[in-house]
């Protein structure tokens, strides 16, 4: 640790930080941008808790270095891959994705030497198309229209990709690497960030990594005393719901429970809660203004079911949601999801991995996008 005095100067003398700062050493001096992913705060919400005798916590995952949680699963499905020799030194990643997947990889394939090629949809946002190409990724447009079998879907030309340039695919749906940066990172966080006090976990659901990985370890720490709650957009199936369009950026899927990803595990999750589309973007706009908190899309969607389910709770109680990203990444698309919020099936959100589905049930049966 390196203290700094009153006057803003270290012991040397030198004058470095505003008074009163203190630095973490080590990571100063010697570490890399990825000692910066994890060890996220939490804040307690007040003005929209105000009435709530439970504590609501919010987890920030937007101050991971790429922005999001999805920096967590890059580094550890990348660490593994190394480890394992799935992925060889200065080999090409490939992974199909919308958006904070592509950044996180992006970011730590700059680091560790390897180049990104990012597979989207053409549904991702402006802004992030721009970071992934600041973090010098190489960006590759698919047709999310195509179904399973046609060699034009996103998923078959990250494959394809990665057989051709003898690269590797990262395939975070399948990858038992997501779920378990959340139980080796995101879950301790929280047991320790709450002093084991923890009674309620709340996250949204896209591949499922979050919730699974972080509810399986709060479960196994308190002996099954946290109940483990997800947060799904309208259009749905993880709810149990009929498919339908998806107005909330990186969450929810279309699939039947039959073909729902590996990395999501529905057993460590008690229940799955739906929040319309027009609460979701009001409770983004309510955190700005009343908490200070400019959060993205599937923030609101968890903190207004965290809400709830707080509202609920015994007195004592603390309800833990994690935020997944910020609000920055989304201005561009924000009038498009005004539109879908509103009842406009003419827009669409992407999703992480376009691991959507089919956008009708019609589609559902013809078997498209797998
Ligand atoms: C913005 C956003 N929120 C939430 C999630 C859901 O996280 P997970 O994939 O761990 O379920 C994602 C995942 O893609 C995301 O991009």
């Amino acid at each position: 640790m390196t203290v700094i005095d009153n006057l803003g100067r270290t012991r040397d003398g030198h004058a470095h930080a505003p008074r009163g700062v203190v630095l973490p050493h080590a990571n100063a001096t010697t570490g890399t941008v990825l000692d910066l992913i994890g060890n996220t705060p939490v804040v307690r919400l007040h003005s929209l808790a105000r009435d709530i005798e439970a504590r609501v916590l919010v987890k920030l995952e937007g101050r991971n270095p790429g922005g999001s949680s999805k920096d967590r699963i890059a580094l550890n499905m990348v660490r593994e891959a190394e480890a394992s020799g799935a992925l060889r030194p200065g080999q090409t990643i490939v992974e199909s994705t919308s958006g904070n997947t592509g950044i996180g990889l992006a970011l730590v394939g700059r680091v560790t030497g390897h180049p990104v090629v990012i597979v989207h949809s053409g549904l991702v946002s402006l802004e992030k198309l721009a970071v992934l190409r600041s973090y010098g990724a190489e960006l590759v447009e698919a047709d999310p229209q195509a179904g399973p079998l046609d060699p034009g879907n996103p998923r078959a030309v990250a494959q394809r990709i990665a057989q051709d340039r003898d690269g590797w695919w990262s395939s975070q749906f399948l990858n038992p690497a997501n779920p378990g940066a959340h139980y080796r990172g995101t879950g301790p966080e929280v047991w320790r960030q709450t002093a084991g006090a923890v009674t309620h976990f709340v996250a949204s659901i896209g591949t499922g990594g979050t919730i699974s990985g972080t509810g399986r370890y709060l479960r196994e720490a308190s002996d099954g005393r946290v109940r483990i709650i997800g947060a799904d957009p309208v259009g749905s199936t993880y709810s149990g719901h009929q498919p339908g369009p998806i107005a909330v950026d990186g969450v929810g899927t279309q699939w039947p429970s039959s073909s729902w990803p590996t990395s999501f595990h529905p057993g460590v999750v008690d229940e799955v809660r739906v929040v319309p589309d027009q609460r979701v973007y009001a409770t983004v706009r309510a955190l700005a203004e009343q908490e200070g908190l400019f959060l993205g899309p599937s923030s609101g969607l968890a903190v207004a079911v965290a809400l709830d389910v707080a509202r609920e709770a015994p007195r004592g109680s603390t309800v833990v949601v994690v935020s997944p990203d910020g609000g920055l990444n989304y201005l561009s698309k924000s009038f498009e999801q005004d539109r879908l919020a509103s009842g406009d099936p003419a827009a669409q959100s992407g999703s992480d991995g376009a691991h959507t589905g089919p956008s009708s049930s019609s589609d559902l049966k013809k078997g498209h996008r797998a």
